[in-house]
């Protein structure tokens, strides 16, 4: 498909990868109706790919992105805002998609920039990212999970002190906080995410998508509950010969070939 506002690429030194580039320059990569709907389009086809087992969203040196698109937004009414239920389908396309999605973060993360960071599975950050929810400066609130997932990721202090104040949040706060999972130099970010995201995606795919709804069924469960869904899951990964493979493969000390069946 050709996008205006991504760059989609499977990097040939990244076998199984999907690199979706966010590509508005013109407004630091700020998220617009378009952008939303043609990413929900790059990661349906992502999930539908069966080469296909890790995606990586990253945006410019400068900006992963802005925040929503302040221009688009700025005149629209309570109704209208309601009516199109404004970036609900765009959230929905990411909490939809099953297969990992690393966050690849340079320069700004702002507003809703920063909450597509967190709506991804894991954040690998420039040393030049910078972090922040700065929606108080306009009179609003973040609109696509900010106050629920910063929260949860950095705790309330952390939370509330970003939120109120607007400030903005360096690479190495943000990891010390728990917001981001690894700091790489920034001219190597995207080959480092490419390399991560190329592991993960050898792995067996079944494998990978029961970890990744695991991890995220700790956030809307009760402990109990969570480790009963694990072991259950753990379970019927016996099912697969992926299990059969990786194991045998431990055993008789090669690597493994899986097969995602
Ligand atoms: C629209 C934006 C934009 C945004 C930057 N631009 N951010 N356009 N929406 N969020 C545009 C600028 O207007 C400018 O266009 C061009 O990008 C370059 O930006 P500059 O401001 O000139 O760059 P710089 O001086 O380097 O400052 C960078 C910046 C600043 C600190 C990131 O741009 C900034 O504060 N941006 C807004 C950040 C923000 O408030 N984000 C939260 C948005 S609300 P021109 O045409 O002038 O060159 C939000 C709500 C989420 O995200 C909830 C949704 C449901």
């Amino acid at each position: 498909a050709a996008y205006q506002t991504l760059i989609v690429e499977t990097p040939e030194a990244a076998p199984g990868v999907t690199l979706i580039r966010l590509n508005r320059p013109e407004a630091l990569n700020a998220l617009n109706t378009a952008l939303l709907a043609e990413l929900g389009q790059a990661l349906a086809a992502a999930q539908a790919d069966d080469a296909i087992g890790c995606i990586v969203i990253t945006g410019s040196a400068k900006a992963f992105a802005a925040g929503a698109d302040i221009k688009e937004m700025s005149d629209k009414s309570y109704a209208q805002m309601f009516k199109d239920d404004f970036f609900a389908a765009g959230a929905r396309a990411i909490e939809g998609t099953r297969k990992p999605i690393i966050a690849a973060v340079s320069g700004y993360a702002l507003g809703g920039g920063c909450e597509l960071a967190m709506m991804c599975d894991f954040i690998l950050a420039a040393d030049t990212a910078k972090f922040g929810q700065p929606e108080i400066n306009l009179g609003v609130a973040p609109g696509i999970g900010g106050t629920q997932r910063l929260t949860r990721l950095v705790g309330k202090s952390k939370a509330m002190d970003m939120i109120l104040t607007g400030r903005m949040m360096g690479a190495e706060e943000a990891e010390r906080a728990g917001l981001v999972s690894r700091i790489f130099p920034a001219d190597t970010l995207v080959d480092e995410a490419l390399a991560v995201a190329a592991r993960i995606a050898a792995q067996s795919p079944l494998a990978t998508a029961m970890n990744k709804e695991l991890v995220n069924a700790a956030y809307e469960t009760t402990l109990s509950t969570g480790v009963a869904l694990e072991r259950r899951l753990f379970h019927s990964l016996f099912a697969f010969d992926d299990q059969k493979e990786g194991m045998a493969a431990f055993v008789e000390k090669r690597k493994p070939a899986f097969k995602g069946s």
